[in-house]
């Protein structure tokens, strides 16, 4: 799994670790629970995790994936879902009986499509007509929004946190699965803690993937090393680990990044695992160069360590040459924790991905 290419997993086998995780999410699926959160930072594995659950569960769900939206216009999020549907209707034909009639939804041989000239389509007969089917067929069917902070940027009129709590309160034969990172997604996505959000007090099973401990780490990479034949140095894999800090997609990728190294001729040493690290810092650094100057600062002043809020409102005015107001900085601070790029704990502000830290301090010319 160390040496195997960048993308998520779906095999139980290919899974590294996670049975509590996957055990935990497969009760879940199985259960009652109507609204499961699968939250955890980037790269820690929550789409393998759950398509490993998903595969293993093997019965049929309705998966969209938020980061697809090419606009944050309903169009294109009815594209997503007649895609999510169509996925399932070539195996479960009679769930188009129950779709037909919907308003704003054309059937033509086994696939749907959103009419959109007319009428608006209506998602909460779709969900009837899907829950009705779910219902006769005696499933639960897990509809699934993978990477829903996405949904922050919507500016569609499908109210979609709206649609989730109807369907949880009224269609019993459907579930919903959501992931995204914490702060993204239960505080700023679906509001869940503010009374005024149409999710206030449902109940949610909240599924938390955490980063690998330093072991567990080691063992990954020396595990993936091994099944590529591959002998790497302990002091070697202890570098990696330093520099990954648990976090599995970057273990994954700079893993195959060194397989792939050796392959192409490359002798197994320090150098070489240098530079396979030095790739995964400079995807970020592409990353952390999107961003406004002011927020790569904020990056910049939190690479050697957690700040209070005077010591970093202090940073920014110094390289900044100007005065912040604590409102813009308060901004800043809650658009890098949105992307998961900063946490907090303690009233102190914190990276959480070292590479981060390395990537922004590259970052020069401001
Ligand atoms: N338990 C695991 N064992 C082996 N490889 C894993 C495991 N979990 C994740 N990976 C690998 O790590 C990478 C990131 O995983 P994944 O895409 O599932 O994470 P994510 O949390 O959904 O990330 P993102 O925030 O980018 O959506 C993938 O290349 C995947 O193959
Ligand atoms: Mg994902």
């Amino acid at each position: 799994f160390a040496c195997s290419p960048p993308a998520p997993k779906t095999k139980k086998e290919d899974l590294f670790d996670r049975e509590a995780e996957l055990a935990e999410l497969l009760e879940a699926l199985k259960g009652d629970s109507r609204l499961i959160l699968l939250v955890g930072m980037r790269r820690v594995g929550k789409t393998s995790l759950l398509k490993v659950a998903l595969n293993e569960l093997g019965r049929p769900h309705i998966y969209l994936d938020m980061r697809a939206l090419r606009s944050y216009a309903d169009v294109s999020f009815y594209e997503l879902l007649s895609d999510g549907i169509n996925e399932i209707l070539p195996l479960h034909k009679r769930l188009l009986d129950h779709l037909k009639n919907v308003r704003g939804v054309a059937v033509s041989g086994f696939t749907i499509s959103f009419d959109l000239k007319y009428s608006k389509p209506s998602i909460l007969q779709l969900l009837k007509g899907v829950n009705q089917w779910a219902k006769e067929e005696g499933l639960a069917l897990p509809i699934i929004f993978d990477e829903a902070q996405e949904l922050r940027y919507f500016r569609g009129r499908v109210d979609i946190a709206r649609l989730i709590a109807y369907s949880y309160d009224n269609l019993e034969n459907v579930k919903f699965i959501l992931t995204g990172s914490e702060v993204g997604l239960l505080y700023s996505t679906l509001n869940l803690f503010e009374s005024s959000s149409p999710l206030y007090g449902r109940h949610r099973k909240l599924i938390t993937l955490n980063r690998f401990d330093r072991d567990l780490s080691a063992k990954f990479l020396r595990e993936g090393f091994k099944q590529k034949g591959l002998q790497v140095d302990d002091t070697l894999i202890e570098y990696v680990v330093d520099k990954l800090d648990g976090i599995v997609g970057w273990l994954a990728y700079v893993g195959a990044e060194i397989v792939s190294r050796v392959k192409k001729g490359g002798k197994v040493g320090t150098e070489l695992v240098e530079r396979a690290v030095e790739e995964a810092v400079e995807l970020v650094e592409d990353e952390v160069k999107k961003l406004p100057k002011t927020h790569i600062m904020v990056l910049q002043c939190l690479a050697d360590g957690a700040k209070r809020w005077s010591e970093i409102k202090t940073y920014l005015t110094m390289r900044a040459g100007r005065t912040f107001a604590n409102p813009q900085l308060a901004n800043i601070l809650d658009r890098l924790m949105k992307l998961s790029m900063v946490g907090k704990e303690n009233d102190r502000y914190f990276l959480l991905d070292n590479l981060l830290g390395e990537a922004a301090r590259r970052v020069r010319g401001f």
